[in-house]
């Protein structure tokens, strides 16, 4: 698939590797089986990320990047919002299926050393989901500077299935961005700010340069979020091994996907897990977009005995999809730079681009039309508020294997017909846009009435 959005091209950088960061399990403020409280923290920092000064970064509960807030199916979920920066600032919850006026868009402003409390219950299975700033006309510069974090949902079938699970040790997750080191270590996101996506040279996973983890010879489970402002990665081993896909933005897949290379755009995840016992006691495979830059290195140190379990060989039981009979709408992304659109108009927080039906499905025909050069035609990763949605096609095929799962956010690719089946279970207005953050803050962004 096509990857032109990416101009900036990596490159492996000239330090010594470094143990990879792990979020912090965030701990609860208090917790019952169903009930959990958290307190998140947006804040100014200084993060090290490289031999010379800090750098000036933005953090959620820390200096760079957030913690994960482990939430369980059915619990009611309490979290105290503090904004603790000099501007304003939203805390959007990417993926959870959550009334809108609890889902941090940006009408939910909070000022500068302002509070907020949201309440929910978490109605969805299993996934990776994340969170980030989605402050208007903010978002970009805020998720460069560092506000994102992760959400795991857990539920029953997620405890019975027998994965890795293991956190630090058999499962990680890697939050994958570059960024632009200036010569006093910092991002100055002005200077580097790019209308259609800012990106950098500089590969970070959750923060660190040139990470590697030390794994024994076994499963290893990789949730893999692309918290880009714009950069797709396209992944594989370095030795080009099979691993397999498990799970897509919402969930797991019906069964293990075997795959050699896989493809997220921004906002995308996806949970891959990889056979190290057939590499020996110190040796080391890499993950490595497909430039060959190397992403993270995984550094066979623990020997297990014995032979590898299978893997489950039933992951998920997702619904069918019903096709054709469904009230249809057409969803279009065009133009670059400051002239992005989505159907035709820029965002604008007062008009409302439609309104759906809660609980009743709709297909939507997603496009990026395939004009000239002029116009510009670059592949837009389409993501909606609130819902987990399904490819129904792509070009009149079905969705492969390994794209047949939950999804929020899917890469439209120019010239490509996209059809999925939406469905959504929350009243409110959701926002729906190109999550190349810059394109969503140029106004490739609409509202979606669901009543
Ligand atoms: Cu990941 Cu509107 O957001
Ligand atoms: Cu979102
Ligand atoms: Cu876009």
């Amino acid at each position: 698939m096509n990857r032109e959005t990416n101009t900036v091209e990596l490159k492996a950088p000239e330090q010594p590797s470094s143990k990879l960061h792990l979020p912090t399990l965030l701990k609860s403020d208090y917790e019952t089986d169903t009930e959990v409280s958290y307190t998140v923290v947006a804040d100014e920092g200084q993060t090290s990320f490289r031999e010379g000064p800090l750098t000036e970064t933005y953090g959620y509960n820390g200096s760079y990047l957030g913690p994960v807030l482990q939430v369980r199916r059915g619990q009611q979920v309490h979290i105290n919002l503090q904004n603790k920066l000099e501007e304003e600032t939203t805390f959007h919850w990417h993926g959870l299926k959550i009334p809108s006026d609890v889902d941090g868009g940006p009408h939910h402003a909070i000022e500068a050393e302002g509070s907020a409390e949201v309440d929910f219950t978490v109605d969805q299975e299993a996934a990776t989901l994340w969170f980030h700033s989605h402050a208007h006309q903010k978002s970009a510069e805020q998720v460069y500077n560092g506000l994102s974090g992760l959400i795991f949902v857990e539920d029953e079938h997620s405890d019975s299935l027998d994965l890795p699970k293991e956190y630090g040790v058999n499962d990680f997750p890697l939050i994958l961005q570059e960024r632009f080191f200036d010569e006093d270590n910092q991002f100055n996101y002005d200077t580097v700010y790019n209308f259609d996506g800012t990106t950098g040279d500089t590969p970070l996973v959750n923060g660190t340069i040139r990470p590697y983890i030390e794994v024994g010879q076994e499963w290893v489970r990789l949730r893999v979020v692309n918290g880009s402002n714009a950069r797709n990665y396209q992944l594989r081993l370095s030795d080009e091994s099979f691993f397999y896909q498990i799970a897509t933005d919402g969930g797991f897949l019906e069964t293990p996907v075997e795959r050699k290379e896989f493809l997220l755009s921004p906002g995308e995840r996806a949970e891959i897990v990889v056979d190290m016992s057939k590499y020996k006691v110190g040796e080391e495979v890499s993950l490595v977009d497909i430039s060959t830059t190397e992403i993270l290195a995984l550094q066979i140190t623990g020997d297990k005995s014995g032979s590898l379990k299978p893997l489950p060989e039933k992951l998920n039981d997702l619904p069918p999809v019903e096709a054709d009979s469904l009230p249809d709408r057409q969803i279009e992304m065009s133009g670059m730079g400051h002239m992005v659109t989505l159907n035709g108009r820029k965002f604008d927080l007062e008009r409302i681009d439609f309104t759906v039906e809660q609980d009743k499905k709709e297909v939507w025909d997603i496009a990026v039309p395939n004009t000239s050069m002029m116009m510009g035609d670059m592949p837009h990763p389409f993501h909606v508020h609130g819902v987990q949605f399904r490819i129904l096609s792509r070009n009149g095929s079905p969705p492969e294997a390994y794209e047949s799962g939950w999804k929020d956010t899917i890469l439209v690719p120019p010239g490509e017909a996209i059809k999925i089946e939406i469905e959504f279970s929350q009243p409110g207005i959701f926002m729906m846009h190109c999550h190349i953050l810059e394109h969503e803050d140029n106004g490739m962004m609409g509202q979606i009435l669901v009543e």
